[in-house]
Formats: structure tokens, sequence, C-alpha cells
């Protein structure tokens, strides 16, 4: 079958080790299932994979992509649940079992004509969103909703600063906060982005690290060093950041002081359950809201779509139809 995939590491030019082209038919072991792939989504894990975290050499080639919609052997529109985990082993959520992974980090991704799950991984698709659409949930937006929702601790009306507009988080956080009655501000280094962030519902928008009106609720922070000192000083005291990625670097100043002084709370968010995307898939059949599709591009312009992924060149997800 075709399908995009890591062959090698280049930490500094990740596009360097992709390759389009056949590969075998995944495996699919007891109790999976195989899905016919009609829309796949990039994320920066995409990226990640490229550079080499989170995979090792051994491993490749590795199919990337964690992110699709599809058809079932039965013949059923279908979302696929990236996490791979069992959900007693983490306590109740496969999130938090200790050996989970994403598709594309022990098992095949997404980026190819079938991608094999376990069946409890397949999560009916609501008619009213398109393949593209639905494809970009399980990664992106599914973590947008957990950060909100669950680990954000605030209500509908409190104030929250979502970092990087431009973003695939970024954006999800967005659009979920706005149709949820939060009031989003956001920051972008670029003024177009700032734009399309305010059409999306943002209530106001601001350069990256400017000095905001007021201090905040929360901040949802996906940029890491390059945003950090920044989202910790923005918020008022007792507020909460919450961070699912570190896309400028993991390591910025902790700013100690200001955290303890001001009695902050740093929770970390990782993906979602899958109850909490069927949950999501509904949340946008019911209220209208849809992802911004920045572009749909063939499975095999793939690079085309990480060359801008790569560039910061986007507003909102990339979508590859197969
Ligand atoms: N833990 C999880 O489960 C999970 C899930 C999804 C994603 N993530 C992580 O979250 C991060 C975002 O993922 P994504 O897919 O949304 O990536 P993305 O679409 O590539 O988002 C990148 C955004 O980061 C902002 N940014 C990049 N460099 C910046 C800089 N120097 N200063 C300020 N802002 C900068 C940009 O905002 P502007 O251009 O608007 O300034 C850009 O729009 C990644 O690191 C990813 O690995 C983690």
């Amino acid at each position: 079958m075709f399908a995009v995939s890591a062959v090698r590491f280049d930490a500094d030019d990740p596009l360097n080790g992709l390759e389009a082209g056949e590969r075998p038919e995944p495996e699919v072991p007891e109790g999976w299932t195989t899905v016919t792939v009609r829309a796949a989504s990039l994320n920066h894990h995409d990226l990640w994979s490229l550079r080499g975290v989170g995979l090792r050499e051994e491993q490749l080639p590795m199919i990337l992509g964690c992110d699709a919609a599809g058809v079932d052997e039965d013949g059923n529109e279908v979302i696929v649940h990236a996490v791979i985990g069992d959900p007693d082993r983490g306590g109740g959520d496969e999130t938090l079992d200790p050996r989970r992974s994403l598709l594309s980090e022990r098992y095949p991704g997404t980026f190819a004509e079938k991608v094999a799950v376990p069946r409890r991984n397949l999560v009916p698709k609501p008619k009213e969103l398109s393949f593209e659409e639905a494809a970009c949930l399980p990664t992106a937006w599914l973590t947008a909703y957990r950060m909100l929702f669950e680990k954000s601790g605030l209500e509908p009306g409190s104030t929250i600063l979502v970092q990087g507009a431009g973003g695939g988080v970024a954006t999800a956080l967005i659009a979920l906060g706005a149709a949820a009655g939060y009031r989003i501000w956001a920051t972008s280094r670029s003024e177009a982005k700032r734009k399309r962030a305010l059409e999306l519902g943002a209530d106001a928008v601001f350069e990256s690290g400017a000095r905001l009106p007021e201090r905040v609720d929360g901040v949802m922070e996906t940029v890491g060093q390059a945003t950090w000192a920044h989202s910790v000083k923005s918020l008022r005291p007792g507020g909460r950041i919450v961070t699912c990625g570190a896309t400028t670097g993991q390591q910025p100043g902790a700013e100690l002081n200001r955290v303890f002084f001001t009695q902050l709370s740093v929770v970390g968010s990782t993906m979602g359950t899958r109850d909490q995307l069927v949950r999501l898939a509904r949340f946008l059949a019911v209220t209208g809201v849809r992802p911004p599709i920045d572009r749909v591009l063939p499975l095999a312009e793939a690079r085309q779509g990480l060359e801008a992924m790569a560039r910061g060149d986007l507003f909102g997800k990339i979508v590859l139809t197969v």
C-alpha cells in the first residue's frame, strides 16, 4: 500500500528523512481491526518523529501520522482514537497506562491507505462532520478539549489566554473555548493570524509577549520556552497554566518565585480518553463548531504540508486525503 514514512532522523532538517512509497500492509493482532483511511491530519508530532524524538533508529521505517478518519471493515464511518493503551493499566484512563503510545510511535501510523488499531479505538464519525473535519480531532482537538474542560478547572466566563494562535491545538482551544462561553484571549507573532483568531471566536488578540489589560485566570501553553515567562507573568494569583507542548524548547526558566508567591498551578495534559473523543465529536455536531483547515493535500504531497508546519506557516490543521 502507499504510505508516508520516516526513514531516518535529522534533528535540524526533519524533512530529510521523509519518504513516500510502497509499504507492507499493517499486521493485525488479535482484537485489532483495520480502517481504510479517507483523511488524515498533520500534527507537530510528525515533525518530532522525523527529528528522532520518541522513536528509536531500529523502529525505522515508521509510517507517520496519529490522526485519521475512514471506513471500518463493516463499512461504518469512523474516527480513529490515536492513543494505544489499556484503560485498566491506567486506572480507567488509557493515557495514564505506563505503556501507552500514540499511533506512529510503536505501531504504524495513519499516513497510509490502511491503518490497524485495537477495536476499541474506533469512534463513530457523526454524519455532520466530513472525513476531513473528523480527521482533525484525535490529537490536536482532543488535547485542547481535555486542557480546557478537564485540566483547567475553570468555569465558562473565565478568561483564558491561548499562546501561539495559529497552531493546531491553539486554534482548537480558541474555537472550543469561545463556543463554551470562555473569554478567550490569544497571542500570535503574526498580524494575519491574530485577525484569523478573532474571526474564530477570540475575544481579544495580542502580539506575542505583549502586556495584557488584566491578568487572566488560566493560560493554555503549547509553545514552551518562547512564551513561558509571559504565561507565568500573565496569570492572576492562584491562576493555572495547562501545558501540553513545548514547540520552542522544554527548558524555560521556571520562574519559581512567581509560581510560589502568587500560588500558581502548572498542570500537564496529554491527549484524552476514548470517551472524551466521543464527546468532542458530539460537541462539534451539536454546536456547529468546525476545525479551521489551513489546506487539504493528497497523501502523496505530505511533504508540502510538513514543510509549511515546520515554517509555522499555517492557521489550523493541514489535512491529507487518501
Ligand atoms: N501532549 C499532547 O498530547 C500534545 C498534543 C498535541 C500537540 N502537542 C504539542 O503541542 C505543540 C503544538 O502542536 P500543534 O500540532 O498545535 O503545532 P503547530 O500547529 O505546529 O503549532 C505551532 C504554533 O506555535 C507557535 N509558535 C511556534 N514558534 C513560536 C515562537 N518562537 N514564538 C511564539 N509562538 C511560536 C505558533 O504560533 P504563531 O505563529 O501564531 O505565533 C504556531 O502557530 C507541539 O509541540 C506538539 O508536540 C502535544
